[in-house]
C-alpha cells in the first residue's frame, strides 16, 4: 500500500510567553484509501497537526509527505489533489452558496460541478441564499462542499460534524464512505467517539501534542481486555475475597473498583454474568446495582489518561496514569 500522508517527528511550538508546545513529536503514516481519525480532547494538538499537513502553517521541525510529495517542492500539485474543511471557515457573508462554490471550484483544474457539490451536502434549497443567512450546521455543510468540489484524492476534515443534526451527520458519513469506496483518503478529527468507531479504519489518540495510542478502533478497544463491561455494586461496598475469586476466572480480564462500583471487563456478557452470579453466591454478597455495556473508544481514552475526552486538557500532567491497558 502507498501512503497518502507521512509525518515524522512533527513538532510545533507557537511563540509567546510562555511558548506553547502544541505538537511534540507526532509520527503518522496514513495509507491511501484509509479513513483515519485523530481523536483527542480540546487543545490536544489535532488542528495544529492537520493544518501543518494541509500546508497552511509551517512545522517547527519534522518531515511531512503528502501523496508522495512535499510542500516545499510541489505545493501546486498537492493543492490540486487535496480538499480542506477547516474547523472554522469564514466565507464572504454577501456571497451566495452557489457563488462561493463556483469560486472554490475555479481554483481547481478538474472537479465536480457546483450543483453536484451542493447536492452532496443537501444544500439545494440554499443555492441562492447569502452565506450570512445560513444556520451553523448549514455553514458547516458548505465548508464540506468547498472541500469536495475539487474532487480531491485526499480530504481533510477538521471536526466536520460538530453542530450537525443527525441527518446531516449521516449525509456526511455517506460522503466519507463514498470517498473510501473510490480508494480516496480521508483524515478527520472528531470528538464523537461513536463516529470514529463507525467511520475510521484506524485512529490515533492524541493527548498533549503526542500520539498516545493508535490502531483500528476494535484493536484499541480489545486492548482493554475485552469489549464488554459489567458495572456492579454490592451491599457491603467492597469484598476482597470476591475480587480475588473473580480476577482468577478465565472469562474475566480486569476487575477494578471506582466510585463505589466494581467494573468487570471481559469478552462477552453471556460468560461474564454467570461467573459474577456464582461468585456473588459463593461469598454471600448482595447485589445492589448492575448494568452492562459495550466498551468504546471513550473508555480507551479514559483508560490511557485517567480523564474523559470531554475534560479540558490544560491540566498538570499526572505523575501516575492509571491504565487498564497492559503493556
Ligand atoms: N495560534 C496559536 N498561538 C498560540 N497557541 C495556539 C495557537 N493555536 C493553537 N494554540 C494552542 O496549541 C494547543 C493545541 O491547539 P489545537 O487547536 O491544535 O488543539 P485541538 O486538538 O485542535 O483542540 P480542539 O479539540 O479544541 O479543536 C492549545 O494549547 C492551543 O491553545
Ligand atoms: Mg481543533
Amino acid at each position: 500500500m502507498s501512503a497518502a500522508i507521512v509525518c515524522e517527528n512533527l513538532t510545533k511550538t507557537y511563540p509567546g510567553r510562555p511558548p506553547v508546545e502544541a505538537v511534540r513529536g507526532i509520527n503518522l503514516r496514513i495509507e491511501t484509501g484509509e479513513c483515519f481519525g485523530l481523536l483527542g480532547p480540546n487543545g490536544a494538538g489535532k488542528t495544529t497537526t492537520v493544518e501543518i499537513l494541509e500546508g497552511i502553517m509551517p512545522q517547527t521541525s519534522g518531515n511531512v509527505e503528502i501523496l508522495g510529495m512535499n510542500w516545499h517542492d510541489h505545493s501546486m500539485q498537492i493543492r490540486e489533489s487535496i480538499g480542506i474543511s477547516l474547523q472554522e471557515t469564514k466565507f464572504a457573508e454577501k456571497l451566495s452558496v452557489g457563488e462561493i462554490l463556483t469560486l472554490f471550484g475555479s481554483f481547481y483544474e478538474a472537479g465536480i460541478t457546483t450543483d453536484e457539490a451542493i447536492a452532496r451536502v443537501g444544500l439545494q434549497e440554499k443555492k441562492k441564499a447569502w452565506m450570512k443567512t445560513l444556520s451553523g450546521g448549514q455553514k458547516q455543510r458548505l465548508a464540506v462542499a468547498s472541500a469536495i468540489i475539487g474532487n480531491p484524492e485526499l480530504l481533510f476534515l477538521d471536526e466536520p460534524t460538530t453542530g450537525l443534526d443527525p441527518s446531516s451527520r449521516r449525509q456526511l458519513w455517506d460522503i466519507i464512505s463514498s470517498f473510501k469506496k473510490e480508494n480516496r483518503t480521508v483524515l478527520l478529527t472528531t470528538h464523537y467517539m461513536e463516529e470514529a468507531e463507525q467511520l475510521c479504519d484506524r485512529v490515533a489518540i492524541i493527548d498533549r501534542g503526542k500520539v498516545i495510542e493508535q490502531g483500528t478502533p476494535r484493536e484499541l478497544i480489545l486492548r482493554l481486555g475485552g469489549d464488554t463491561m459489567i458495572e456492579f455494586s454490592i451491599a457491603e461496598n467492597q469484598n476482597s475475597a470476591l475480587v480475588e475469586s473473580l480476577s482468577q476466572m478465565d472469562v474475566v480480564s480486569q476487575i477494578t473498583f471506582e466510585k463505589e462500583h466494581y467494573l468487570l471487563c471481559g469478552n462477552d456478557a453471556d460468560t461474564l454474568l454467570p461467573a459474577l452470579t456464582s461468585a456473588l453466591q459463593t461469598f454471600n454478597c448482595r447485589l445492589t446495582n448492575l448494568s452492562t455495556r459495550n466498551l468504546g473508544l471513550e473508555d480507551v481514552f479514559v483508560s490511557l489518561t485517567g480523564r474523559s475526552i470531554e475534560d479540558d486538557v490544560e491540566q498538570p500532567e499526572p505523575d501516575d496514569k492509571s491504565s487498564l491497558i497492559s503493556d
